[in-house]
């Protein structure tokens, strides 16, 4: 296996290494502010992929557990007009807040689905899973979503597409021509069914091909499509607008924030001010707008005198998608000294994302704690804050931080992460009660290919099985308190512990596996590709075409 650390510590949101290059590195005055509250070094997401990783997030257990964890290549959502999503008898920690009293409100990206029957259930729709209000992008920013990119979505969907449109057309004129020279005896019918499967082939490629940014690039407010397609040069401001008149508009009762931004996605949407600020190209641009929406937000809070009643937290999905380049420009960020990427099953680049926290008086500032700590934590935090009771038919996984960030407490109540690629088990995390260290093991790993500049698998995201994984028997043992970066695996010769480490997370594996009950795929092919009768429209299909905002744009 070969790797190179990465040498320049500036994935987006790395607040401790960002002081440290300043001059060089991005300038985000308002995320460092905020990181002046408490900070988690050791923060880690439950997934390498957006759809589980937010699913587990907003649900508090761990994506396999709601059918949110995919066992086939397709990890996250494809189409607005998919059928996947969070079901709906799981219960988000928004949900539970409104039942306290909040007001609840998403701003942004959802990516969690839309429908499962109609165009209109809006089964996985926010207003479904507990918010009040939201405004946003029921799918993600992609290359797609912005013209003169190279798609990144449906480029192997529709060459399959293309392939059965063809195979049958041949079929289908073999066929006409036996029957009209009577070489062949079949009757008309079967060829007219042969001609009418090519054309929903033919429609099914047609669409895909021209029409992916039609169908998945929309803006929603609340049950409404806004924009089909969005305008991504006013959309920004628009996000804005939304967070801060929220704030606004509820500053006089408890209310639930929760702002998914768009950025720093590929194809990094920058708006004309931000363009050339810094140097690290586009990439670096987006974090600073994004830097900037984080500022004004938070001084919107302010400015209502809401600072010291707020819970305020900033996170990542995940770590950065190295293998996004384009030529020497890097648009994925970077993830410093952690190995591997978005993506990758169990090493830290694709799960180590920033904690931050900020409540003036309550959380005590400039605190860093470096246990771990979970996405899915923040579900009980909440909901304990709130004054809410979780629910108690079903596990939940993350557990309530308070204590941990008040320093009423020294150690997290984790002892065991288990970091599943999909629905694959690649990696468990065990930190030992009374002791320093963090035992990692990897069961799975991917091979590393040794490309350009960088070390890659292959070239888009990796999958979680097959041909490109490596399987460990005994595990790859590192111990992450020594070893951040995963670099020198240890061995029973090296490591007096090392059986007695291994045997232990066995032990953890059967038990965590003991928990799980099968459940419906969320993300099975079926729920992954587009349905016509499930897309979301605004017009009369399939003529959907609208733009409700106006010109509304404000300056940022
Ligand atoms: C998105 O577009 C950029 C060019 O702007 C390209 O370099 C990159 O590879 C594309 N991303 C994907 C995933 O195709
Ligand atoms: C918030 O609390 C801090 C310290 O606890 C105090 O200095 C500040 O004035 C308070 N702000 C408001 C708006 O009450
Ligand atoms: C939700 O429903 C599915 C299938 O109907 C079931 O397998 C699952 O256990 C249920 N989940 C919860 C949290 O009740």
């Amino acid at each position: 296996m070969s790797y190179k650390p990465q040498l320049v510590p500036s994935e987006w949101l790395w607040v401790t290494l960002l002081l440290l290059k300043l001059k060089l590195s991005f300038r985000t005055p308002d995320i460092d502010c905020l990181a002046r509250g408490v900070k988690l070094t050791q923060h880690i997401a439950a997934a390498q992929f957006f759809t589980p990783s937010r699913a587990a997030f907003l649900i508090g257990r761990y994506p396999i557990r709601s059918g949110m964890a995919s066992s086939n290549r397709y990890r996250a959502l494809q189409w607005n007009a998919g059928s996947g999503g969070p079901p709906e008898n799981e219960t988000t920690f928004s949900k539970l807040l409104q039942q306290q009293g909040y007001t609840t409100g998403l701003v942004g990206k959802w990516y969690q689905g839309v429908n499962c029957k109609s165009f209109n259930d809006h089964c996985h729709h926010p207003l479904n899973h507990g918010f009040d209000y939201c405004y946003g992008m029921p799918f993600t920013l992609l290359n797609n979503s912005q013209e003169n990119k190279p798609p990144e979505l449906g480029v192997a969907l529709q060459a399959k597409l293309w392939l059965y449109s063809q195979i049958i057309i041949i079929a289908v004129i073999a066929l006409t021509t036996g029957k009209l020279t009577g070489l062949i005896s079949i009757c008309w019918k079967i060829i007219a069914c042969f001609t009418l499967v090519d054309c929903l082939f033919f429609i099914s490629w047609y669409s895909s091909y021209g029409l992916v940014q039609h169908w998945n690039c929309i803006l929603m407010r609340n049950h409404d499509v806004t924009e089909q397609l969005m305008r991504l040069e006013r959309t920004t401001s628009l996000m804005l607008k939304e967070a801060v008149s929220f704030i606004k508009r509820n500053r006089y009762g408890p209310f639930l924030l929760f702002v998914s931004f768009l950025h720093v996605h590929t194809p990094l949407f920058t708006t004309a001010k931000f363009i050339g600020k810094n140097h690290h190209g586009l990439y670096g641009d987006n974090v600073e707008e994004m830097d900037l929406m984080v500022g004004k937000i938070l001084d919107s809070l302010d400015k209502e005198g809401l600072e010291n009643h707020t819970f305020t937290y900033f996170a990542s999905d995940h770590g950065g998608h190295l293998e996004a380049q384009a030529g020497s420009a890097q648009l994925g960020g970077w993830n410093g000294i952690y190995k591997g990427r978005k993506g990758m099953g169990g090493w830290e680049g694709g799960i180590h994302v920033p904690g931050v926290f900020r409540w003036p008086g309550v959380l005590p500032a400039g605190t860093v704690i470096d246990e771990p700590t979970s996405l899915m934590d923040i579900y009980p935090t909440v909901v304990h804050l709130a004054g809410g009771i979780l629910p108690q038919d079903r596990v939940i996984d993350g557990r309530n931080l308070m204590l941990l960030l008040q320093g009423r407490t020294q150690s997290s109540e984790h002892e065991f992460l288990f970091h599943c690629c999909g629905s694959y088990l690649h990696a468990v995390r065990w930190h030992q009660k009374d002791g320093k260290s963090v035992w990692k093991a990897h069961y799975v790993t991917p091979v590393f290919h040794p490309l350009g500049a960088g070390t890659y698998y292959g070239k888009g995201i990796c999958l979680c099985f097959g041909e490109g994984m490596t399987h460990h028997e005994p595990p790859l043992l590192f111990d992450l308190s020594q070893d951040p970066s995963e670099a020198k695996p240890l061995s029973a010769d090296t490591e007096p512990l090392f059986d007695t480490v291994v045997e232990r997370i066995g032990r953890a594996i059967e038990e965590h596996c003991r928990t799980l009950t099968p459940v419906p795929e969320q993300l099975s092919l079926y729920n992954v590709i587009w349905k016509l009768w499930l897309q979301p429209c605004c017009g009369t299909f399939p003529f959907c075409w609208c733009d409700k905002e106006g010109d509304s744009t404000q300056n940022l």
